[in-house]
């Protein structure tokens, strides 16, 4: 994961990269730093936590045209100041920020650079220390050291006597921009917005020089070669405002916009123009991670209902170890907010080199994703920055809803049409909770499709607040896990599908008759007793997955803001999981 961040130029670049940095926060906020040329030596500043206590550290006076910035989500090396990045070559003479991971770092660093006294324990202190190693220009060593390295990449590198900022990249993004100020680089494109018309997006295995006014690109061989920029566009999806204390407030009560914006792209600017190409596909394969996994169920289930093609869904982190049996009657569906995700590009990766067809669903313009698959469709559910995933899944719910739908041919789009218009964001009474933030034991319970749900209301009260929870299927309960309930145990439990009502109404009974205590959330009068209840909004059933899940994402938002947890950067997580 990390976020790196570099500025070059005419006029003071610490402040720009410092702004950039807290855009990049979401990717890592265990510490950040920077380095930055001072009188001809390179100079850094580190510090532990948000970026925050990086900006305390540093001078409002202070002047540099030559910066280079990280934000970093620790995978190599514990969160200390010593690994927190910049890193410096022994000598001194390079520093150097990197996002990814060098895989081969131990037999890098007992094999080439046993000489040299490390600092840290990092794979990045390696890389720098094997680029001071490399012979030749800078620009040579680099390219010679990356040729070393097994892993992936982006990086911004300075050399003490040099007004140059070197970049290379393989497999972690990396963009680049130039005005008449200067250049800069960046992991993401919302750091350009504002300051930027057009930026380049770098592929892997090319390198660039940024100087005070240009940018030149290079192959792997050192040979120069020309890219095309693109413009950046005055979109919501670098929109960052946030008038809400958090993002994820923000972002949970923006969703009936979302639904509404998903409709207005599908159905009035017909965005994708190639719904008809997918018909011929006899069955669909979707892989994901997370919150994206959970919608990829529901994409499955909306398939096999409305089109009665087979599906598969496949956690990305295991499809890609499988010994997969690949068809060319097959679409691999890819499902990510961020497009950047490692797990799911190298399942994309294998599926794309082996000849067969894919598609990405993803929320971030221009993302590594979208580069490998053959056909794009988006989510729009806007910039996403807090950790926990809350209107990119309502978008990505909703998107294949509708891909489902159109495939189809079902002409559902009045219901849509209907369901956009009316959709509001309720928020649970204070009362329930009140009483869900009692519970230090909670299991989430639900039959298909409110089974994801489930799932998915269980991943954000773990992520966000800590709370040890598990979602599972209701008739499950009995195979084992109903040996955890006691008095002390709280089961939500999801009804949406009406002819599964009695089922669900049977679990139920079975929590209550060994103390546990349930809260019911459905659009149905429970017939049931049942400790709390919280009724849901009537929609058709195949869109109650959406209506479900939002009173799930307040109870957990609620919940860890009750502890006083900061439910936009849990701990030990990042949004985007650019590394496996
Ligand atoms: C969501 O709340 C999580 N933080 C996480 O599970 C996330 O959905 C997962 O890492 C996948 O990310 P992606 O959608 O960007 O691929």
């Amino acid at each position: 994961m990390c976020g790196i961040c570099s500025a070059i130029g005419g006029e003071n670049k610490i402040f720009e990269v410092l702004n950039g940095l807290k855009k990049l926060e979401y990717r890592g906020y265990d510490s950040s730093g920077i380095a930055y040329f001072d009188n001809g030596k390179i100079k850094v500043i580190k510090s532990i936590g948000e970026i925050k206590n990086l900006e305390k550290e540093i001078d409002n006076s202070l002047y540099s045209n030559n910066v280079i910035g990280h934000t970093r989500w620790a995978t190599h090396g514990k969160v200390s100041f010593e690994n927190a990045h910049p890193h410096l070559s022994q000598d001194k003479r390079y520093a150097l920020v990197h996002n990814g991971i060098v895989e081969n770092f131990e037999t890098l660093r007992e094999k080439l650079l046993s000489d040299i006294d490390f600092l840290s324990q990092t794979d990045t202190e390696v890389l720098v220390n094997l680029i001071a190693k490399q012979q030749g220009s800078t620009l040579q060593k680099l390219i010679s050291a990356c040729s070393l390295v097994e892993g992936s990449f982006a990086l911004c590198l300075q050399h003490e006597k040099e007004q140059k900022i070197y970049l290379a990249k393989r497999k972690s993004p990396l963009m680049v921009a130039k005005n008449e100020h200067g250049c800069m680089a960046s992991s993401d494109m919302s750091v350009f917005a504002g300051r930027f018309e057009t930026c380049y997006i770098m592929n892997d295995n090319e390198f660039a020089v940024m100087d005070n006014k240009n940018i030149l690109f290079f192959d792997k061989n050192g040979k120069k070669i020309e890219k095309n920029a693109i413009f950046i566009k005055n979109c919501d999806f670098c929109e960052e405002n946030n008038s809400e204390k958090y993002f994820m407030l923000k972002e949970i009560k923006e969703q009936s916009l979302v639904i509404k914006r998903t409709f207005f792209k599908y159905f009035v600017e017909n965005v994708f123009l190639q719904f008809d190409d997918l018909k011929k596909y006899k069955s669909f394969h979707f892989i994901a991670c997370g919150t994206a996994f959970h919608s990829a169920l529901l994409g499955a289930r909306f398939i096999q209902k409305f089109c009665h093609k087979k599906c598969e869904v496949s956690v990305a982190s295991e499809f890609r170890y499988d010994d997969n049996v690949l068809s060319k009657k097959c679409l691999y569906v890819f499902v990510s907010q961020s497009g950047e995700t490692a797990d799911t590009i190298a399942c994309a990766e294998i599926v794309a080199n082996r000849g067969f067809d894919t598609m990405a669903v993803t929320n971030v313009p221009y993302c590594s994703l979208n580069n490998l698959t053959k056909f794009v469709l988006p989510t729009f559910a806007g910039k996403e920055v807090a950790v926990a995933s809350t209107k990119a899944y309502t978008a990505q719910v909703f998107t294949l809803l509708i891909l489902a739908l159109k495939i189809s041919g079902h002409n559902y789009s009045q219901i849509l049409k209907n369901f956009s218009n009316t959709f509001e964001i309720e928020k649970p009474d204070e009362n329930v909770v009140n009483f869900v933030s009692g519970f230090k034991k909670i299991f989430f319970i639900g039959r298909q499709q409110d089974y994801v749900t489930s799932l998915e209301g269980a991943l954000k009260l773990k992520e966000i607040a800590y709370v040890n929870c598990l979602g599972m299927a209701g008739g499950e309960l009995k195979h084992g896990t109903l040996a955890l309930v006691d008095g002390q145990t709280l089961v939500i439990a999801l009804s949406t599908q009406f002819s599964l009502k009695e089922k669900m109404e049977s679990n139920i009974q079975e929590v209550k008759a060994r103390g546990g205590k349930i809260l019911l959330l459905s659009q149905f009068e429970p017939m049931v007793d049942v400790d709390m209840f919280v009724p849901l909004a009537k929609f058709e059933e195949f869109l109650m997955p959406i209506v479900g899940i939002v009173p799930l994402q307040f109870l957990a938002f609620a919940y860890a803001t009750k502890l006083g947890l900061n439910p936009d950067k849990p701990r030990n997580l990042a949004k985007s999981v650019t590394v496996e």
